[in-house]
């Protein structure tokens, strides 16, 4: 008996264990249990990430006993993991071979898939999951879950360690299949110099000046977490046109550039803070200047969920939220900007352009 190999069919893009053929639906209870023990899925998918099992299925189905040799693991305890995740498409699970292989869903946790979110399962489990069980003092005094855990905010932690800005880092690095779209969708033809805020370890500004061979840039972010970026630049062989800044964007910004991006960067901040940011990048950005944000817009974009699941991480983990595009053009306008137009992209994020004026 074979649990959810993998299928292209057209209904599997539903969520079988939603519906069955009698009813069409799930009793509510049925679905409620289900979202009520979305916290062991997550451990579950957060183990099988962690002892790479995804991995070893990329070549087809192997005995479990074999993959559990290999990852270390009893095979007993995988077997029941993998039955589970089974039904959730992760895992391809044959009782009567006793094998495993991917599901439609595994392979995002293979480290080497283009849509790979094997680094998102380590990081949000290690680093979010945690403060997460705080929610409800949250929803009483607003404080972030992971402020009140950590007794710090979320970056200032991360610079503690350099374990978990590195996790961190790789978490975001998956993240921009997210944003792949968006990215496909700036129109940067006649940007030459582009700062991008809190661009990280320059992993997207890099793959931008590869495509766009005129394009001259900086990677602008905290300094401890900027100096992982010169490697980056380098590898992608673009270290002669796009430089490294490292500061605070509450501070200033580096001037002079005819556009500015920031990509995932303003959804972390409350609306005080978005306008000290943005009043930074517009002393910085001459009248003209082009600012692209990257973000999610409530209600719009392909798909809507994944922003009100970013909203609930936000509120667990940062002082953020998301907009929806009256936010952001009282955002912008309050900093001088005028919001252009947002391009809705294929993917769930949206790309607002706005000028300085
Ligand atoms: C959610 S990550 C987004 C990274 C990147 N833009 C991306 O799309 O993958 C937010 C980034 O903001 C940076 N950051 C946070 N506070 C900052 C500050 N005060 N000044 C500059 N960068 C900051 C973080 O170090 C981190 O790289």
């Amino acid at each position: 008996m074979l649990l959810n190999g993998p299928s292209t069919s057209a209904t599997d893009t539903e969520s079988a264990v939603d519906t069955d053929s009698a009813t069409g639906r799930r009793a509510p209870a049925v679905a409620m249990l289900r979202l009520l023990g979305g916290f062991q899925v997550s451990q579950a998918l957060y183990v099988v990430a962690r002892a790479g099992v995804a991995d070893q299925l990329t070549d087809g189905p192997r005995p479990v006993a074999e993959v559990a040799a290999a990852a270390g693991v009893r095979p007993d305890l995988l077997r029941r993991l993998v039955r589970t995740l089974a039904a959730e498409r992760v895992f391809a699970f044959d009782a009567d071979q006793d094998t495993v292989g991917l599901g439609r869903l595994g392979h995002t946790l293979c480290a080497d898939a283009a849509d790979s979110l094997r680094d998102v399962a380590l990081m949000w489990m290690d680093t979010h999951y945690g403060p997460f069980a705080g929610l409800w003092s949250t929803l009483h005094d607003g404080v972030p879950a992971a402020e009140r855990e950590f007794g710090k905010p979320l970056f200032d932690w991360l610079a503690e360690e350099q374990d978990r800005l590195d996790g961190f880092n790789a978490a975001m690095g998956n993240l921009l299949a997210l944003r792949k779209d968006a990215l496909d969708s700036l129109d940067l033809r006649k940007v030459h110099h582009l700062v991008d805020i809190g661009g990280a370890d320059g992993t997207a500004l890099a793959e931008l000046a590869r495509r766009h061979e005129w394009l001259w840039g900086t990677v602008f972010d905290l300094p401890h977490v900027v100096t992982a970026a010169a490697p980056v630049l380098r590898e992608a062989g673009v270290s002669d046109r796009i430089g490294t800044w490292g500061g605070d964007f509450f501070e200033s910004v580096p001037p002079g550039a005819d556009a500015y991006l920031a990509c995932f960067i303003l959804h972390d901040w409350n609306d005080e803070q978005c306008a000290t940011l943005l009043d930074r990048v517009r002393e910085a950005a001459g009248t003209g200047a082009r600012l692209f944000l990257v973000e999610t817009v409530l209600d719009e974009g392909s798909a809507p969920e994944v922003a009100t699941l970013l909203d609930l991480t936000m509120m667990g983990m940062l002082e953020g939220r998301e907009r929806g595009r009256a936010d952001w053009q009282s955002l912008l306008s309050g900093s001088g900007f005028r919001l252009d137009r947002v391009v809705q992209t294929g993917g769930p994020m949206c790309v607002l352009e706005a000028t300085a004026v």
